[in-house]
């Protein structure tokens, strides 16, 4: 008799730089579960189409990461409570009766990974958050639930972040900073990184007035992609810099639990992937 295995993927665009299907493959290995993971590579035009087909299918569960995560969340049926507040998903799930579930799970992973590796819980903290898209929605939600002190939110167009910011609902512990002129700003305790410009092959032009001798830089992108902020942050002076790719490990682990109900080891994942994907 022989058995279909489960199928799942990542969305994305451009894919090719991630490490998800090989961290999957890793979680496999680890649990003896069966499954198939690729990469799937679609333009904003072409992604619902694309994402509908892989369902259609038979795909059972579908990670996604920038451009599409406003994207994936408005075509969901259904959604988890995080999702909804956030309205931003990485995590689609094929229930049993055809619907698909959004779930947002990078804030829980951001904040696992910098409180529990790098040593920068940002409670009580004045935090810099660079970005207002999708990352950075879920992002400026953990922050805050995770009790910053203040969050400072900056982006290229900062219509993006004032809206971002509105939608916080805080406005006692939440400001903008206009892009041009962040040298007119204070120097931050933690500094987030939650644009795309690394993927995009892009630098950050960002004055080191912004880093004190404490500072922390935290980078949601991994591998090539972060080394720019990150020699940013050392030439600046920050204290410690980190990539996003233990962020990555627990999103993944929490969409791999979610999906076949077993829990991976992530020490072990992420010692596994580090080699050569660290900046
Ligand atoms: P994601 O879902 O990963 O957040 P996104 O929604 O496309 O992807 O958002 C990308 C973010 O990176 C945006 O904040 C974008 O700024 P704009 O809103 O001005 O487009 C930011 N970004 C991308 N390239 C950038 C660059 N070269 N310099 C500064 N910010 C950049």
């Amino acid at each position: 008799m022989s058995t279909t295995i489960p199928r799942y993927a990542v969305f994305g665009h451009p894919i090719a730089h991630s490490l998800s299907p090989r961290l999957h493959a890793v979680f496999a290995a680890q649990t003896g579960i069966a499954l198939e993971y690729v990469a799937i590579d679609a333009t904003p035009e072409a992604f619902v189409d694309a994402l509908r087909d892989f369902f259609a299918a038979g795909g059972c569960g579908a990670n996604i990461t920038l451009p599409h995560k406003a994207a994936a969340f408005a075509l969901a049926d259904g959604c988890v409570a995080t999702a909804q507040r956030v309205g931003v998903a990485n995590v689609l799930t094929r229930l049993s009766d055809g619907r698909i579930e959004a779930d947002s799970n990078d804030g829980a992973g951001m904040l696992a990974d910098m409180c529990g590796r790098c040593g920068a819980d940002p409670r009580d903290r004045h935090v810099l958050l660079l970005g207002a898209g999708g990352a950075a929605r879920a992002a400026a939600f953990a922050l805050l639930d995770a009790g910053v002190g203040s969050l400072t939110i900056a982006n290229r167009t900062t219509a993006r972040a004032q809206a971002l910011a509105g939608s916080l609902a805080e406005p006692g512990r939440v400001g903008v900073a206009r892009w041009d002129a962040l040298e007119q700003s204070r120097a931050f305790d933690v500094i987030v990184n939650a644009t795309s410009a690394g993927v995009q092959h892009a630098a950050l032009a960002l004055p080191s007035s912004l880093v004190h001798a404490h500072t922390i830089a935290y980078d949601l992108s991994y591998g090539p992609a972060a080394r720019p902020f990150a020699g940013w942050a050392k030439r600046a002076g920050c204290a410690a810099a980190s990539d996003g790719l233990g962020m990555l490990v627990e999103t993944a682990a929490a969409s791999f639990e979610r999906w076949h109900g077993v829990r991976p080891d992530i020490d072990a994942a992420l010692k596994e992937i580090s080699a050569g994907n660290r900046p």
